[in-house]
């Protein structure tokens, strides 16, 4: 393990003004996306979506500093036969990859879930990284349903899980990306979502700790703090900030090089909203920015539908730029309708 270099590389993805681009969806989950523009979920069509994406654009040079990929897609050539991980280097960024197996039903605990896949991950992340990643993903799913749900077994579990990986993407020389996801499924307070957010993140470096992982190599992707998306009580976009921020300056330790936050549901603009205040009003140890799936992608996808690129690079060009502004605390509103 070269821990200067995966040190060097986790500061390049959280680079002031920029963030990742989540577009590891699995080829199940991006047939749901592709099923709202009514396209075929084909590799062709999942190949043509991404190059689109990832073609160097201002979004991709400006305001993407690294790229999530899913297995096929760090395979896939483009249309001209060029790589899609050389488009994502020559536009600048990092290419890296989703190594999670997903969120499986968790034995002895009814209603939550552990994420599977650490069987021959030693054996994949050598290959990914002849690939070209140089950082990866795992995500831990933790669901909050009334007060039993998480439980603690399943918070321990997953953080272990987390653990696990991030040392084997170490001794990989590739930077693993720790996503302990706290859902906004549910009508759970924004309180209940601190709670479970801070338990989590607490367990979750205790075990980092345990297992050896040297923090300075690591980049968190956490959940906002933030009310469920049924409950009646919504926060303000200065609540979720103020509770966010407070969150994690309790849990995380300042050797960690960055935090990149998931969007996880928030329509585009509250995602923007919140990332903007939290750079703007916190002095806080570490970079803020964004990996946003969605909340980067909604957009370009739905005006690219399928073929037109120059449509779908404007939109993408828009939210990276918003999103940019946002890892700055330089974004407001007024800024949206120069889209
Ligand atoms: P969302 O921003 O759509 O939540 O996706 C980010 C991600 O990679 C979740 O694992």
């Amino acid at each position: 393990m070269d821990i200067d270099q995966l040190n060097e590389i986790a500061i390049r993805m959280t680079a002031p003004g920029k963030g990742l681009l989540a577009a590891d969806e699995s080829t199940r989950t991006i047939g749901k996306r592709f099923d709202g523009i009514g396209l075929e979920n084909t590799e062709d069509n999942r190949r043509n979506w991404r190059e689109m994406l990832f073609r160097t654009t201002p979004a991709m040079t400006d305001h993407v500093s690294g790229v999530i990929l899913f297995d096929e897609t760090l395979r896939q050539k483009a249309a001209d036969g060029t790589p899609l991980v050389k488009l994502i280097e020559d536009a600048g960024a990092v290419p890296g990859i989703k190594v999670d197996a997903g969120a499986k039903a968790l034995a002895g605990a009814e209603g939550e879930t552990i994420t599977e896949g650490l069987d021959g991950l030693r054996e994949r992340l050598a290959e990914y990284h002849d690939l070209g990643a140089r950082f990866a993903k795992w995500r831990a799913v933790i669901d909050i349903n009334g007060e039993d749900i998480p439980s603690q077994y399943a918070v321990d579990v997953n953080v272990h899980a987390l653990a696990r990986y991030a040392a084997l993407c170490q001794e990989a020389n590739i930077v693993p990306i720790v996503e302990p996801e706290v859902l906004m499924d549910g009508d759970h307070s924004i309180e209940r979502c601190y709670e479970v957010t801070e338990f989590t993140l607490k367990r979750l470096y205790a075990e980092l700790f345990d297992q050896g992982v040297i923090l300075e190599g690591t980049v968190l992707k956490p959940n906002m703090v933030i009310a469920g998306k049924k409950c009646a009580d919504q926060a303000s976009h200065e609540e979720v900030a103020e509770m966010t921020a407070q969150c994690l300056l309790n849990t995380v330790p300042a050797a960690v090089p960055g935090i990149a936050f998931l969007s996880g549901g928030q329509s585009d603009l509250d995602a923007t909203a919140h990332l903007n205040l939290l750079n703007e009003g916190f002095d806080m140890p570490w970079p803020l920015t964004f990996s946003y799936g969605r909340a980067l992608q909604a957009a370009p996808l739905k005006a690219w539908n399928g073929s037109d690129v120059a449509a779908g690079q404007k939109a993408f060009n828009h939210r990276a730029r918003m999103n940019g502004l946002a890892a700055l605390g330089e974004w407001n509103e007024g800024l949206e309708s120069e889209g």
